[in-house]
């Protein structure tokens, strides 16, 4: 049993820094805890370079079959492995190179300390799932649960026992690339989403040879970045930092997460991987974290650039002191931090914890009882990309797709006699629907637009590339040169599309084109889209617009003109039969949007969540209040928006008190004519507190499946967990007085009744 000892008094001053005992780790040794007892025991025989070398991270260097390096860096590497210099690493996998790997460190080094094997299993290892924005537009989260869970079983049967995932960062901004490695920009749905990740990654049993280490990522702020441009500043107050970045984190630790990454930028002036207060104090202190901390790649070292530390030595000494317990490719702890301890610079008690942390994490997976638990050739051709796999993915994305726009019920589409002109670049493409942080998918290998269409037989469908999107290479690392002067398809895509029943246009970003280093400056249709799709609508009005894209697109033009709009982001392995089923209406869409879509890229950031200001209007011909002179405040398409084939109506609002808050109902009728199912969406608005809260809040949500024409009786608890906030002490608080409670099925339409709570 572990016991978490919670805030001891001891206090050790290191390097002008108070850590106390409670930040460092909290497995009680004095309780009878194999885990503990054989860490204390392996820590005692290690001398300070072992456990300077367990806390060092490298990426995968060499093809390990083959023979090894005779010079430079990878033979630095290959020899700090055998010499017990190396805790994990990253990008090695298949259970062949993950054996050897494995050999090195196991049957070489005095200990025998087996490797953490990471990758970066964001979406799916080789079945890819749809990317996480996607899924959290599902707002289900079993099937995200699921995901996880597929995506853990195939990764470690190649080998793999840690994942840097999930990606935990609320975002603001579609300019940020990142946003689609998300669950968009809410902290409750994006806590949940969390939850659910950790949970199917890491499964009930850490030590079954079927699941991962979860790593929480990228601790803290980091979907902050100023401008929405990657790797930028992130400068907030308290109030958001404690409610809107924070919770999802949080959640996660409550879930259990055995691992947590630093991020990249600084908050408010500190890089968050020297940040004592985010590593120490919080996390692992208040939030009694007993796992260890990553940096990102190389993140120890950018705080030389980022004016925090002189140089390789000093920054080691921070980010050590600061709690994070690993390096990740900086190369700088392995060759100065024992250096620091023998100078009385860091304190040993530093090492040790972080060591302990990290040999716990080893133990829990099982690797000191077979270090090759997951290096089984039978299994790993067995579960890698199984047809039960591709069957999960395929309810996923059917299930994440958003139906934006259906005028005059143009979906579903009719399955026979229907002549289709399919156009665009994307309709055709295998690749763009595995979108970003897709490693070992294999390219080329999603089930395109266009294939998805042809297996419905008894439409006709002529397909036309009209432009392409992008020019030259395409790869993970590489910017992407985008088609903006060739124009030659146009013409005959228009002829196409002149005498056919309907349009089907597939267009968005390519899928490398969101995911790191890929912020946006403009987030329209790239390339000559948008020129495409007019000279078609010149055409033919009748077009079904299908929106590949990992972020929210502005697509002003298309929302007023176009009379259906499918968002159906990057959907992965089994996209094009998603979104065939969708617009055949096999299945009846009941996404809802995880992030706001803006009017225009000047309204960003912009989120439902926000604050009604002093003067939030709207006054009658007078200027002076919180507005654009040139815009509507409104977004083109609001957090928790999502039409289906059928419609829901809300009717009873009603709020009963109980002891511990009050129950919430409200009536919910199908009122179409197909069977279908609604996210019922419960808000609150504290309206007056001693921090100002927000206009709306999501604080419970439910996916209800209805035949046509049923109803039911829906229901919500509020207790102090919905109705507190954090102050900007960081404490939770909950303060009696007036709420609204909004129910509906966007947070844009809702009804409303009036509460008090008492206390
Ligand atoms: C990213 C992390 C990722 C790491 C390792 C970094 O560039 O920010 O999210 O886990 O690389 O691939």
């Amino acid at each position: 049993m572990i016991r978490i000892i919670t805030f001891l008094t001891i206090t050790i001053l290191i390097m002008g820094c108070k850590t106390t005992q409670s930040q460092l780790t909290n497995v009680d040794e004095n309780e009878n805890n194999t885990t503990a007892m054989f860490v204390k025991d392996l820590l005692a025989k290690m001398t300070l370079e072992e456990k300077v070398g367990q806390m060092n991270l490298y990426t995968s260097f060499i093809d390990i079959t083959g023979p090894a390096p005779a010079e430079g860096e990878q033979k630095v590497k290959y020899d700090h492995i055998k010499a017990g210099k190396v805790g994990a690493m990253l990008n090695v996998r298949g259970v062949e190179n993950v054996r050897k790997f494995q050999e090195l460190a196991v049957e070489n080094s005095r200990l025998g300390i087996p490797l953490l094997f990471g990758f970066d299993v964001i979406h799916g290892y080789r079945t890819t799932f749809p990317i996480p924005l996607a899924e959290a537009a599902s707002w289900d989260l079993e099937a995200i649960e699921l995901s996880a869970r597929i995506s853990a079983t195939e990764a470690a049967a190649a080998g793999l026992n840690w994942t840097f995932a999930p990606m935990v960062d609320i975002s603001r901004d579609a300019r940020w690339g990142r946003v689609m490695e998300g669950a968009g920009e809410d902290p409750f749905l994006g806590s949940l989403v969390a939850a659910a990740r950790v949970k199917g990654f890491q499964g009930d049993d850490l030590s079954e040879n079927n699941t991962l280490a979860a790593c929480t990522k990228h601790f803290a702020a980091y979907g902050f970045a100023e401008a929405g441009k990657d790797y930028n500043t992130a400068d907030i107050g308290l109030s958001t930092l404690y409610n809107i970045v924070l919770p999802p984190f949080k959640a996660t630790v409550d879930a259990g997460v055995q691992t947590f990454m630093n991020s990249f930028n600084e908050l408010n002036g500190i890089p968050a991987t020297g940040d004592v207060f985010l590593q120490r104090d919080l996390l692992k202190g208040k939030w009694n974290f007993d796992g260890f901390m990553v940096s990102d790649w190389g993140s120890v070292t950018e705080m030389i650039p980022h004016g925090f530390a002189k140089d390789g030595v000093d920054a080691t000494k921070i980010a050590s002191t600061a709690g994070s317990d690993m390096d990740m490719e900086s190369h700088l702890y392995v060759k100065h931090l024992a250096d620091l301890v023998n100078d009385g610079k860091v304190e040993v008690q530093l090492i040790d914890d972080a060591v302990k942390r990290i040999l716990t994490v080893k133990h829990k997976l099982g690797l000191f009882d077979d270090p090759y638990r997951y290096c089984d050739t039978q299994r790993e051709k067995e579960l890698i990309y199984k047809d039960t796999h591709l069957e999960a993915a395929l309810e996923v994305a059917k299930k994440s797709i958003v139906l934006l726009k259906n005028e005059n019920n143009i979906l579903p589409l009719a399955k026979s006699g229907q002549k289709i002109a399919l156009i665009g670049d994307l309709a055709d493409d295998k690749n763009s629907p595995l979108g970003n942080w897709r490693l070992a998918s294999e390219d080329n290998s999603a089930v395109s637009v266009l294939e998805g269409l042809e297996k419905y037989e008894d439409n006709t469908i002529d397909y036309n590339q009209g432009v392409q999107l992008q020019e030259g290479r395409e790869q993970f690392i590489f910017e992407l040169a985008i088609n903006t002067t060739d124009e030659s398809g146009i013409e005959e895509a228009v002829e196409a599309a002149k005498n056919v029943d309907v349009v089907i246009m597939v267009l968005g970003e390519h899928g490398y084109q969101a995911g790191e280093g890929r912020s946006r400056a403009n987030i329209d249709l790239p390339g000559l889209q948008q020129t495409l799709l007019e000279k078609i609508y010149a055409a033919n009005k009748n077009i079904v617009l299908v929106l590949t894209s990992g972020r929210p697109l502005a697509i002003n033009w298309a929302a007023e003109n176009i009379p259906a709009i499918v968002q159906a982001w990057q959907l992965g392995s089994t996209a094009g039969d998603a979104i065939a089923q969708v617009l055949y209406g096999d299945y009846n869409p009941s996404g809802k949007l995880p992030m706001t879509f803006p009017k225009s890229l000047g309204q960003i950031p912009i989120y439902y969540n926000y604050k009604n200001t002093g003067r939030p209007g709207p006054l009658e011909e007078m200027v002076f209040w919180s507005h654009y002179i040139d815009e509507s405040n409104a977004p083109l398409y609001p957090f928790g928006y999502g039409l289906s084939y059928t419609a829901f109506d809300y009717s009873n609002l009603s709020i009963e008190k109980n002891e511990v808050g009050a129950t919430v109902s409200v009536q919910l009728k199908n009122t179409g004519a197909m069977d279908g199912e609604e996210v019922v969406q419960l808000y609150i608005r504290d309206k007056f507190a001693s921090v100002t809260r927000p206009v709306k809040e999501l604080k419970g949500f439910q996916k209800i499946a209805l035949k046509a024409g049923e109803s039911k009786t829906v229901t919500f608890n509020l207790t102090d967990k919905e109705l507190g906030f954090y102050n900007n002490q960081g404490e939770f608080v909950v303060e009696p007085g007036a709420f609204d409670i909004m129910v509906g099925g966007s947070s844009m339409d809702l009804l409303k009744e009036a509460f008090v709570l008492e206390r």
